[in-house]
């Protein structure tokens, strides 16, 4: 449980019995029944599955309520070089919050926890492809990202320091695994 580490409780009054925790083996269905459910298709729940199996996952935390998993984030090494300077990031995708339970902070907690954990690991940045309404509130910013390049030009796709400067320079390249099944990944 990330709660006592991150220094304060991120969770609402409302959500004092749910947990963040590390995914389990044995909690893997359940995250891929989330994960659709969420999504409303397979795409993201079989992504969450081949990113595990190419070994490519670095942080995998479940939002859990008693027996239930309630929510879930990803956190996948990205290769990333800024002014040919190789910066220790990785992506967050998916996220995953049960569509009973949106909007009352488990999506704020899993961000919260996952950054947190991260940032003690030594990740120095984390890149995401997200709502632009959603992101920006944990310190996420397309306008950081935009020297990056990257398939996903635009406002959705945003970057976040961990450690500071680490983005700094002129120009530079995030490359997604071709698990991602990104046109341009390599
Ligand atoms: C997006 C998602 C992970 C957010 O989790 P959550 O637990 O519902 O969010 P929180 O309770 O922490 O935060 C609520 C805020 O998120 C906003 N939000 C929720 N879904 C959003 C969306 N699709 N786009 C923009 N903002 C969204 C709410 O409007 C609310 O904003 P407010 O605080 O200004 O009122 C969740 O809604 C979800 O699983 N959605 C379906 C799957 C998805 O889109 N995943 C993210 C892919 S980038």
């Amino acid at each position: 449980m990330f709660g006592s580490a991150l220094g304060r409780n991120p969770l609402s009054a409302q959500e004092d019995a749910m947990h963040i925790q590390d995914e389990t083996p044995e909690q893997r269905a359940q995250v891929h029944a989330l994960n659709r459910a969420a999504f409303g298709r397979d795409d993201e729940a079989d992504l969450v599955e081949r990113l595990r199996a190419d070994g490519l996952v670095r942080l995998s935390l479940v939002a859990q309520d008693d027996d239930a998993i309630v929510g879930h984030i990803l956190f996948t090494d990205l290769p990333t070089q800024v002014d040919g300077r190789a910066v220790r990031a990785v992506a967050l995708a998916p996220m995953a919050v049960d569509p009973q339970r949106q909007s009352a902070g488990v999506g704020t907690a899993l961000v919260r926890a996952g950054l947190a954990c991260l940032a003690r690991d030594g990740v120095e940045a984390v890149i995401v492809l997200g709502h632009p309404a959603y992101y920006p509130r944990f310190g996420f910013s397309a306008q950081l990202a935009a020297k990056l390049a990257s398939p996903f030009p635009g406002e959705a796709f945003m970057a976040l320091e961990l450690a500071a400067g680490a983005l700094r320079g002129a120009a530079g390249q995030v490359r997604y695994p071709a698990t991602f099944g990104i046109d341009e990944a390599v």
